[in-house]
């Protein structure tokens, strides 16, 4: 889609649909509203006189002007109440807006986001608008095959200010929207496509050949690699495939040499059927985005070089299948991971916080200011916090107080459990050093307090994305499906932390 911030008044623009916005209660048009009203004799207050439109979030209304102006339609978006108007209100009215016309089959929109009087800032509102409307009309179709489901997208979006003291920053929000929103699809297509499209060396080839598009530092390790640096928890899961594992590394070098990087670490299981702890089959389907936390690190890190972000960043994604199969590994195995830790496998359908755990060593070979994971990780946090709210814990306040704040921004939620050290004794083994599993009870916390014992003192963040990874139901500006969750809040974390704001 082309989107451009340009100057003039929005009743003079000449296109298919004119955009425009109103606030539920109010009685006569604000803002651009009123500007469209007065040159279109009245009738947009005509239209709400008339009961027949209110303002409510996600309604809108469409209003034809008749040769009035030189736009033949204008859609009136209802905003909700002027009081819990907010950003993330914004991304889903955009977003409900954009599906609209993209339903009426318009290929052209120009839009004013002068609501009136409002507490957003025109460069916050123009991020979270374009960010709603091109998160909200992701759609995945590389296997549908007839026109029906491909038809009807929006090429255009010109977003009208009437003020132009404003333009400069409204074109630079603008711009870091769309690249954002240009990694959410990405992580979205790879989670979205099945396992047998995106196997461990698939995702390392997609994730090659982002970095040869981006000038990201490429380096994948194969099993031989791995076998070389000890990785034997990660191997141990990959046993059961024929797929062999990778180990992606990117790398962002915005900063400056030798100015220790963050390291961003995502689970990539391709397919995680349980292995030999096999899962029921119902639902296993949902295990292709098992590799969700993966995807969301490759495509955070191509937001952070696209960007141009001054720091450095690295990206590892350790990702196999976890299949049962004759040489799989087994419930009661024990597993010397790379940090020289033994662990006994309790059970195979918990690969995630194995694969992690010789990650999170790689991951220390780069002396990392900060090191976040993100992972679909533990059925139990989807217990705890229901579907849409991600799991964090950690071991630095400060980390976790600038993830908190990347998620308010952003409306990607997380929710901190306690890695409480008393149940440190649920993961003590009799045989090993630790164990895969703990309780049923505390699912979630168990598993962080696992990886912390592989993130030792390096200042570190754990999230847990089991809920939000995958949607069964649309929410305003994310359809189901594959959520790309993740990639805003870690990118938004990554801009913070180098002082860039969305209009510098
Ligand atoms: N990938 C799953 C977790 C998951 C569950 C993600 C539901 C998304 C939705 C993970 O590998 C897993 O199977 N975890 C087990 C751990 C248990 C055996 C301790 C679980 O949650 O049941
Ligand atoms: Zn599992
Ligand atoms: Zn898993």
């Amino acid at each position: 889609m082309n989107i451009t911030v340009t100057g003039g008044a929005l009743a003079d623009f000449d296109c298919s649909v004119l955009l425009v916005g109103h606030f539920e209660g109010n009685k006569i048009p604000e803002g651009a509203a009123r500007l469209l009203d007065k040159r279109c004799s009245g009738l947009i207050s005509e239209l709400i006189d008339g009961g027949d439109f209110e303002g409510k979030l996600y309604t809108s209304s469409v209003v034809y002007t008749r040769g009035s102006i030189p736009a033949k339609r204008i859609l009136i978006a209802g905003l909700g109440r002027k009081e819990e108007f907010d950003l993330e209100r914004l991304r889903g009215v955009s977003s409900k807006a954009a599906q609209k016309i993209r339903d009426l089959g318009i290929p052209r929109v120009a839009a004013s986001l002068d609501f009136g009087e409002t507490e957003l800032s025109m460069g916050d509102a123009v991020r979270a608008a374009v960010e709603g409307a091109l998160l909200g009309l992701y759609r995945f179709t590389p296997y549908k095959t007839t026109e029906e489901d491909r038809k009807g997208d929006i090429t255009d979006l010109t977003i009208v200010e009437d003020r132009p003291e404003l333009i400069e920053d409204s074109k630079k929000s603008a711009q870091t929207a769309q690249t954002i929103s240009q990694a959410v699809y990405c992580a979205r297509d790879l989670v979205s496509a099945p396992s047998n499209d995106m196997t461990p060396s698939i995702l390392a080839d997609k994730a090659g050949a982002i970095a040869a598009e981006t000038g990201l530092t490429f380096e994948v390790l194969d099993e031989a690699a791995m076998e070389k640096l000890g990785m034997n928890a990660l191997l141990g899961v990959a046993r059961g495939s024929a797929e062999e594992a990778r180990l992606i590394v990117l790398e962002h070098k915005g900063g400056k040499k030798d100015t220790p990087p963050v390291v961003l670490v995502g689970k990539g299981i391709t397919f995680d059927s349980g292995g030999i702890s096999i899962k029921p089959s119902d639902k296993m389907d949902e295990m292709k985005s098992d590799m969700a936390g993966g995807a969301a690190v490759i495509a955070a890190i191509k937001a952070a070089v696209d960007l141009k972000l001054p720091l450095n960043v690295v990206a590892i994604v350790p990702a196999t299948e976890n299949l049962p199969g004759g040489r799989a590994y087994k419930p009661g195995d024990v597993l010397k991971t790379m940090s020289g830790l033994t662990v006994e496998v309790k059970n195979t359908d918990a690969e995630g916080r194995l694969i992690l755990a010789d990650a999170l060593t790689f991951a220390k070979k780069y002396h990392p200011a900060a090191i976040v994971d993100i992972a679909t990780l533990t059925g139990a946090c989807v217990v705890a916090l229901g579907d849409y709210l991600a799991g964090m814990m950690g071991t630095d306040t400060g980390l976790k107080e600038a993830i908190s704040a990347a998620s308010a921004a952003t409306g990607e939620m997380v929710w901190e459990l306690p890695l409480w050290h008393e149940y440190e004794e649920l993961i003590k083994s009799d045989v090993a050093d630790i164990k895969n599993v703990g309780t049923r009870a505390g699912g979630t916390i168990t598993a962080g307090l696992f990886l912390k014992r592989f993130a030792g003192d390096c200042p570190w963040v754990h999230l847990d994305i089991a809920g939000p990874a995958l949607l069964a139901k649309d929410k305003p500006y994310i359809p189901k499906g594959a959520s790309g969750i993740g990639v805003r809040l870690l990118t938004q974390f990554l801009m913070d932390r180098s002082h860039v704001s969305s209009h510098p």
